[in-house]
């Protein structure tokens, strides 16, 4: 798998590299004219005219490249999107959100910015150890960006690959020091990607399935409950997808939603990002039928540099939350970590990222309706992403494999 990724990287710079080279003017608006014809008695000789011509080589070369270093700016500047969102200073104040993975990557940078504007956060994390660092890292992010003490942030155990950890949870959640305030936002941001072989949970369930669908799928029912569906904003759940989702360009593949007719890292992946989405469009629809007032969301973040890539660099993995390791322990020169170095022109840094993500769960946007956002816009989906026979099928099956019953 890393030498596929590898590859296509490689690829991908030798094409860019061939097509930097190759470019002048004259191959993409033709040769330039000759400014006149040459005769015996001509004062001109002609070395003036290779001058003239070698010239004319340099200019278009270097008209070349500054045409090309000016497309490569200009793509880095659209990769890289919009300008972070900071929701002002204590407009979230008294809203609660829960953010699954809270401890890094995303949801650590969503948590950071919500709290400095004043939202009581719940960050689950799989270890109280990663819980209680996030949570520092979170307030030490408010006092240096506004001077704010928000002592209004928590964490709580989560392990989506295990379907008892994941509904024993909102008994955590209510006995925990804000279990009696209503959940304004669920940003459902956990996950994995590329997982190399087939993994089964505890609860025998392909592993991306279950971290990116299921346990999520399951965890929204039980605090559904909670959720601030009476106020007049409405509740809101907010499910981290990506355009990976395109992976499963045949659509949801419900015959082997466990991989056990076929596996592979990235159909998986794409697989569950699909899910996601349908998730998302299937809870908004029943939302509506029983006139709750609820709103549901997907997003794509864009490429980001996360620990997301832990698979893809497996034993030379440093987590981003570990700072004395990332010091002493990373080793940028390993093969590993070089195959993925073209993906920094790519990506997007987690400010960046998590625009999206912390743009929707603070209640922006109109007519959200279980669309799909990019860059805090909502993008269009192929059709079997809105596919809702599918959504529909989804549900069902979730419903059956998690155990777990919605109550609309
Ligand atoms: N980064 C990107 O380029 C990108 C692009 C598109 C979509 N996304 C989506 O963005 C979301 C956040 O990813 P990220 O990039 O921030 O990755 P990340 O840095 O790896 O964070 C993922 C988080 O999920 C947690 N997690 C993993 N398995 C879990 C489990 N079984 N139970 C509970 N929590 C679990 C991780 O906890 P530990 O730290 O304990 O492992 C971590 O907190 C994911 O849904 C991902 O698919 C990311």
């Amino acid at each position: 798998m890393l030498k596929s990724l590898g590859t296509f990287i490689s690829l991908l710079l030798l094409s860019s590299i061939s097509f930097t080279l190759s470019f002048s003017p004259s191959s993409v608006f033709g040769n330039f004219p000759k400014s006149a014809s040459k005769s015996q008695n001509d004062l001109h000789s002609s070395a003036d005219d290779n001058n003239e011509d070698t010239r004319r080589g340099w200019l278009g070369k270097v008209a070349g490249g500054t045409i090309v270093t000016g497309g490569l700016v200009a793509n880095k500047i659209a990769i890289r999107g919009p300008t972070p969102y900071e929701p002002p200073i204590n407009s979230l104040k008294g809203k609660v959100i829960i953010i699954t993975g809270g401890n890094t990557g995303l949801g650590l940078e969503s948590a950071k910015r919500m709290a400095n504007a004043g939202a009581t956060i719940m960050l689950t994390s799989r270890s109280k150890t990663k819980g209680k660092l996030a949570i520092q890292d979170v307030q030490q992010y408010c006092l240096e960006n506004s001077g704010i003490a928000n002592n209004n942030v928590y964490s709580l155990p989560l392990d989506l690959c295990d379907l008892d950890n994941v509904k024993e949870f909102a008994n955590l959640y209510q006995k925990s020091p804000i279990g009696n305030q209503k959940i304004d936002v669920l940003l459902n941001n956990a996950g994995v990607m590329a997982v190399p072989e087939r993994e089964l949970t505890k609860d025998g369930y392909e592993k991306t399935f279950q971290t990116n669908h299921l346990g999520h799928f399951a965890l929204t029912s039980s605090l559904l409950p909670f959720m601030n569906t009476a106020s007049r904003e409405g509740a809101r759940v907010v499910n981290v997808s990506s355009m990976a989702y395109t992976f499963a360009g045949k659509g949801l593949d419900i015959d082997n939603i466990n991989g056990d007719l076929s596996y592979g890292p990235w159909d998986s992946y794409g697989q569950s990002k699909l899910q996601n989405i349908l998730f998302t469009k299937e809870l908004q629809r029943r939302a509506k039928d029983a006139n709750i007032n609820l709103t549901s969301a997907s997003l794509h973040p864009g490429l980001v540099r996360t620990d997301l890539a832990r698979y893809l660099l497996q034993d030379d993995f440093v987590s981003m939350q570990d700072k004395e390791a990332q010091k002493q322990h990373v080793n940028y020169f390993s093969p590993k970590f070089l195959a993925l170095l073209p993906l920094v022109y790519f990506s997007k840094s987690v400010e960046r990222g998590a625009t999206t993500q912390i743009w929707l769960a603070s209640g922006q946007g109109d007519g959200i309706d279980g669309n799909f956002y990019q860059n805090c816009n909502s993008l269009k989906l192929a059709p079997y992403a809105e596919d809702m026979e599918k959504a529909k099928e989804l549900w069902e099956i979730s419903e059956k494999l998690s155990g777990v019953k919605y109550n609309f």
